[in-house]
């Protein structure tokens, strides 16, 4: 995963709040995860975003188990493109000084580590409205 794989959100799907892509085409069985209601483990390649500077992406079986093969990403975005600032699994810190890992581990199993609203994690400080607002401002977007 480099930084120029990483592009405009509002390109991607859009499923409830967060944005949902798969680069090595497994998009169809990512959404199927992302519209289970029972859950599942999303396809690897999938790169899933709330807002332009924080991402997930699903790695190959194995890479990191004690994450559920998710890599987290800090992103610094701008109308040039995405600059990665921070990458791994259990440090990687967002502009707020939250530690990824530390929120997202707390998602029940079946949610693959999904956060949403009622998965277990503790809740971000932001409306639905706030969260669109930032997704739309992506300065990548043509
Ligand atoms: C304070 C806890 C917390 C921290 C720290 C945190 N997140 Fe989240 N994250 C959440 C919650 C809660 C949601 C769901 C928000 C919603 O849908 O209202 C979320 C949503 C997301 C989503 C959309 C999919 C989902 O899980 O709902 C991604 C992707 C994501 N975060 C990545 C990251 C990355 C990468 C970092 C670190 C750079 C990070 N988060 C730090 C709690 C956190």
């Amino acid at each position: 995963m480099q930084a120029e794989d990483f592009t405009c959100i509002l390109e991607w799907e859009k499923v409830r709040k967060f944005r949902i892509t798969n680069l090595l085409g497994h998009t169809d069985e990512a959404l199927e995860v992302a519209n289970n209601p029972a859950g599942g483990t999303y396809p690897v390649g999938t790169v899933i975003q709330l807002i332009p500077g924080e991402a997930m992406v699903k790695r190959a079986a194995g890479w990191a188990p004690d994450n559920s093969d998710w890599e987290f990403f800090a992103l610094d975005v701008t109308a040039e493109g995405t600059t990665i600032m921070a990458r791994g699994t259990q440090d990687v810190v967002n502009g707020f000084g939250g530690n990824c890992f530390d929120c997202h581990a707390k998602a029940a199993p079946q949610w693959d580590r999904i956060c949403e609203e009622g998965h277990g994690c503790d809740p971000l400080p932001f409306t639905p409205e706030q969260i669109e607002m930032v997704q739309m401002a992506d300065p990548r977007c043509p």
